[in-house]
């Protein structure tokens, strides 16, 4: 354990030193997500286990003039993405408002100045006609000052079942944060992965191939090069979980050894029983009920929803509770 307390050179640290002097063991899963955890979690959504993307892509596909014709229906509007990424998804979508002429801008937030760039590179040759501005930084920061940053009607997308990775408390506050910057006619379009077949979803967090295992240890690389520490990737075992009946997916890395790390940056030694875990991340799956729910905590209500043809994973319309 550690000896003397240095101060935290940053929330990366504070909370590394937090989580791994708890009891359970924890990692937080936004820290997987530098270079490489950006790398590495577009491989995963290549892969074929990882069913989440297709079946976005497929709602998307189907039902792109419905969406369209909802989120239009009132005249112009900003579209705004939060962690648009490769933006792979939305094109389906910017491509079709394009083909109908709808009067739109596509606002992509996301933290990385990087990807933005790309993703606006990749608009001008692929979808010219789409005005894009791109804004730089986190959901949370960005989110204060939505209401200021676009004076149109709203229509807030947020795919890929990222609200998942957030335990229900938070996706709460999160919703909560959005509704706060939504006015009455404003839109929230948002994905959510519903509860299924349990092999199904372990088989998505435990690929053969071992990417969502590099994906998970990312963390221990990360505070390795970054706080000078000693993990040695071998001892921890990448392992998944789910629990059907609360829909929630965890991963962890196990530690297959009594073993010592040392991690110099935080002054701390951690030690580590065989066999004891660091909880990494948790994917939540949904249904109706839940997605209400939450809804419902955060003042919003589900205006309509859309499926993908397996029935794996729903995208939803909220719109501020009146
Ligand atoms: C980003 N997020 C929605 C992914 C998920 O499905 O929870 C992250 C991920 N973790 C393992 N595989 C993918």
């Amino acid at each position: 354990m550690k000896t003397t307390q240095t101060t935290f050179q940053s929330a990366f640290e504070e909370d590394v030193y937090k989580g791994l002097t708890s009891f359970p063991k924890y990692l937080l899963s936004k820290y997987i997500y530098d270079q490489k955890g950006d790398k590495l979690f577009q491989q995963i959504m290549a892969m074929p286990e990882y069913y989440l993307t297709n079946c976005e892509l497929n709602i998307l596909k189907n039902h792109k003039d419905a969406i369209a014709d909802i989120i239009n229906k009132e005249g112009g509007f900003d579209l705004i993405e939060l962690g648009a990424g490769d933006g792979k998804k939305t094109k389906i979508l910017l491509q079709h408002l394009v083909d109908k002429e709808y009067d739109f801008n596509y606002l992509p937030i996301d933290i990385s100045q990087h990807v933005l760039e790309e993703l606006e590179s990749s608009l001008k040759s692929e979808i010219p006609e789409v005005k894009v501005k791109i804004q730089q930084g986190t959901y949370f920061k960005t989110l204060e000052n939505l209401a200021d940053y676009s004076a149109r009607k709203k229509v807030i997308l947020f795919l890929g079942s990222n609200i998942g990775n957030l335990l229900h408390e938070n996706a709460i506050e999160f919703l909560r944060n959005i509704k706060e910057a939504m006015t009455q006619e404003d839109m929230l379009f948002m994905g959510f992965d519903q509860k299924k077949d349990p092999q199904k979803i372990l088989d998505a967090y435990n690929d053969p191939t071992g990417i969502t295992e590099a994906f998970n240890k990312n963390l221990l690389t990360r505070i390795n090069r970054e706080m000078d520490a000693n993990f040695n990737l071998d001892n921890f075992l990448h392992w998944e979980t789910y629990d059907p009946e609360s829909g929630t997916a965890k991963s962890f890395l196990v530690s297959k050894v009594q073993q010592k790390i040392a991690i110099n940056r935080l002054d701390l030694e951690v030690n580590f029983d065989a066999w004891e875990s660091i909880h990494t991340e948790i994917s939540q799956k949904y249904d109706d009920t839940v997605v209400a729910w939450l809804a419902e905590e955060a003042g919003l209500e589900i205006q309509t929803s859309f499926q993908d043809n397996e029935n794996c994973y729903k995208n939803y319309i909220f719109r501020k509770k009146s």
